[in-house]
C-alpha cells in the first residue's frame, strides 16, 4: 500500500475512488469552484449537485453522499465532518479515515484519493497523521477462529491525498508499525481464555523478546513466593493454570536515565471467584488482559525506538478461577510489599496482582509507575464505555498522559484520588481491605493501590470502559479495541523528550 501526499492541485484523476470529506454548512468543496471541484466535468458536477439536494447532504459528522460516474467505473464519496475547522479537526480526520478505509473495502476500490479542503484554516501534520492512523486501524479483522477465513484482508494498492500536510516515509512508517502493535493488543484481547492462560502470555513476551531488543523475565509461582507476592498469589491460587509475574525490559542505559515501569493487568479470566460474577457480566471477561496487551504492544513499538529513557514492562498473569484452594472471601494475605490486606471479595482480583506488580516495580527502581487495567465497572459508570479514567496526584505527568492521550484519539477524564474516601479501605483486623463501599469504586480501587507506591512519580489508567467494544458500531470491529497503546507509547516517547 503505497500513500501519497499532493500539495498541487493537479486533478485526482484515475482513481477508482475520490473522497471528499465536507465541512457543515460549507458552501463550496473547494475553493477554485464555488461549488464543486473545478476538476470535475460539467455534468458530473451537475450529476454531483442533484445527488447531494436529492439526499439533503449538508455535510453533518457522519452524513454520506455518493455517486457512481461513468458505469461505475469511479465512485465520488462526500463525508460529511460536521461543524467547521477548529480543534475537533484532528478527531473529524480521524473519523474520515476510518470512513475511506470502509468505502475501499465496500468497494474493493484499488486506488483512493483523498480530496481535503481546510477552506484556509491551517492544518497541522498531527492532522493527516490522525488521518492515516485510524485508516489504518480500521483494517483490523480478528478470523482466526473462523474457518476458512485466514486469507488476507483486502488492501488498497494507491491512496492518494490532496489538501494536508505530508508524511514521510519514515513518518509513515512509524504509523504503520505503532498500528501494527495495537493490533497485537487486539489479538491478545480477542483470543478466547481457553488459548490465552497466563502461560501463553509468557510465550508472547518470550517470543517478542527473540525478535526484538528487549529482555523477558519469568517470574513463577516459586519465584513469587520466595519475593512474597502473596497477594498475586491469592488470586491465582483457584486456578489449573499458574500464575506468572513477566517483566520486558528495554537495555540498560550506560548514562543515568529515568527508568518509567508500565505494569499492566492480566487477568487472563476473571470469574470473579467464589465472589463469582453473573453469568452475563462473565461474559466479556477474557478482556480482564487488556491492561496487559495494551502494555505488551506498546513495548513493542517502543523496543524500536532509541529512547534516553529505559522501560519496564510488570505483568501479573493470573487467571481468577474457583477450586478448592481457591482464596475465600475474609483470607489474610501478606502482601510484596509487606502490608497485609484481608480479601473480602475474590471479584477485586486486580488491585491484588496489581498491588506487587507495583511494589516490585518500584523496588527495582522505578522513578515513574504508570498502571493500566481493566479494574473497575464503576469506572465504566462513572464515565461510560468511551472515556477510561485517569488518577494521579501528580499534575506534570497526568498532563503529559493527556496530551499523548489527545495526539491519539484515546479519550481519558482525570478522576480524583480523593484521600476523604481513604477510610473506606479500614479493615477490623488487617492493614486494609481490598474493597470499599458500594459507592465510588473507580476512587477507593486508585486509593488501593496509591498506598503501595512509596517515592515514585505514579498514574493508574482504568481502561474497564473503552478496553472492550461490545457494540461493534464505531470504527473496529466488536471486542478488543487495543485501547491505550497508543498513549503509552506517546507518553513514554514525550517522558523521553521526544
Ligand atoms: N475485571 C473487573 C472490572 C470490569 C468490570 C472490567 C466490567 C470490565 C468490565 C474487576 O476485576 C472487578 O470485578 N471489579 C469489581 C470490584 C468490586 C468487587 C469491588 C467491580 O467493578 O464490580
Ligand atoms: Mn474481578
Ligand atoms: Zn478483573
Amino acid at each position: 500500500m503505497k500513500v501519497t501526499f499532493h500539495g498541487d492541485r493537479i486533478a485526482p484523476h484515475g482513481f477508482t475512488l475520490v473522497i471528499i470529506p465536507r465541512f457543515e454548512g460549507e458552501a463550496s468543496v473547494g475553493r477554485i469552484n464555488p461549488v464543486f471541484p473545478s476538476w470535475l466535468s460539467k455534468p458530473h458536477r451537475d450529476a454531483l449537485k442533484r445527488r447531494v439536494e436529492s439526499t439533503d447532504f449538508a455535510g453533518k459528522a457522519g452524513q454520506r453522499c455518493a455517486l457512481d460516474l461513468d458505469n461505475g467505473s469511479q465512485r465520488i464519496v462526500l463525508l460529511g465532518l460536521g461543524k467547521a475547522p477548529g480543534d475537533a479537526i484532528a478527531s473529524a480526520l480521524r473519523r474520515v479515515g476510518a470512513a475511506v478505509w470502509k468505502e475501499c473495502a465496500d468497494l474493493q476500490a484499488k486506488s483512493v484519493a483523498i480530496w481535503f479542503d481546510s477552506g484556509g484554516a491551517p492544518v497541522a501534520k498531527s492532522e493527516s497523521s490522525a488521518l492515516i492512523e485510524e485508516f489504518f486501524g480500521a483494517r483490523y479483522r480478528f478470523t482466526r477462529y473462523q474457518s476458512g477465513k485466514q486469507k488476507g484482508l483486502f488492501e488498497p494498492q494507491k491512496i492518494a491525498i490532496w489538501g494536508l500536510p505530508s508524511l514521510s516515509a519514515k513518518e509513515l512508517s512509524t504509523l504503520q508499525s505503532l498500528q501494527d502493535a495495537v493490533f497485537i493488543a487486539r489479538d491478545l484481547v480477542n483470543m478466547p481464555p481457553n488459548d490465552c492462560h497466563p502461560s501463553y502470555l509468557v510465550d508472547v513476551c518470550r517470543n517478542l523478546a527473540r525478535r526484538t531488543s528487549l529482555s523477558c523475565r519469568v517470574l513463577d509461582g516459586k519465584k513469587l513466593e520466595r519475593l512474597g507476592a502473596d497477594a498475586l498469589l491469592a488470586v491465582g491460587k483457584g486456578s489449573e493454570q499458574p500464575p506468572f509475574l513477566i517483566t520486558l525490559s528495554t537495555p540498560k542505559s550506560a548514562r543515568k536515565v529515568p527508568i518509567v515501569a508500565l505494569v499492566g493487568k492480566g487477568v487472563t479470566f476473571d470469574s470473579g471467584g467464589l465472589s463469582i460474577k453473573t453469568a452475563a457480566s462473565m461474559m466479556e471477561m477474557k478482556a480482564d488482559m487488556s491492561g496487559a496487551a495494551a502494555v505488551i504492544g506498546a513495548m513493542k513499538a517502543l523496543a524500536e525506538k532509541k529512547l534516553a529513557i529505559e522501560v519496564r514492562a510488570y505483568l501479573p498473569a493470573v487467571e481468577n478461577m474457583i477450586n478448592g484452594s481457591a482464596t475465600r472471601p475474609g483470607d489474610v494475605v501478606k502482601t510484596l510489599s509487606g502490608k497485609t490486606v484481608e480479601i473480602l471479595n475474590t471479584d477485586a482480583e486486580g488491585r491484588l496482582i496489581l498491588c506487587d506488580a507495583i511494589a516490585l516495580a518500584e523496588r527495582e527502581g522505578a522513578d515513574i509507575i504508570i498502571d493500566v487495567a481493566t479494574l473497575t465497572g464503576a469506572c465504566v459508570v462513572a464515565l461510560g464505555t468511551k472515556y477510561a479514567g485517569l488518577f494521579s496526584d501528580d499534575d506534570g505527568l497526568s498532563q503529559t498522559i493527556l496530551a499523548a492521550a489527545r495526539d491519539s484519539g484515546e479519550l481519558f477524564w482525570r478522576l480524583p484520588l480523593a484521600m476523604e474516601y481513604n477510610d473506606l479501605l479500614k479493615s477490623p483486623i488487617a492493614d486494609m481491605k481490598n474493597i470499599g463501599n458500594q459507592w465510588g469504586g473507580a476512587i477507593t480501587a486508585a486509593l488501593f493501590l496509591k498506598r503501595f507506591v512509596k517515592k515514585a512519580r505514579w498514574a493508574h489508567l482504568d481502561i474497564a470502559g473503552p478496553a472492550f467494544d461490545e457494540s461493534g458500531g464505531g470504527t473496529i470491529p466488536k471486542g478488543g479495541a487495543g485501547f491505550c497503546v497508543k498513549t503509552l507509547v506517546r507518553t513514554v516517547e514525550a517522558l523521553a523528550g521526544r
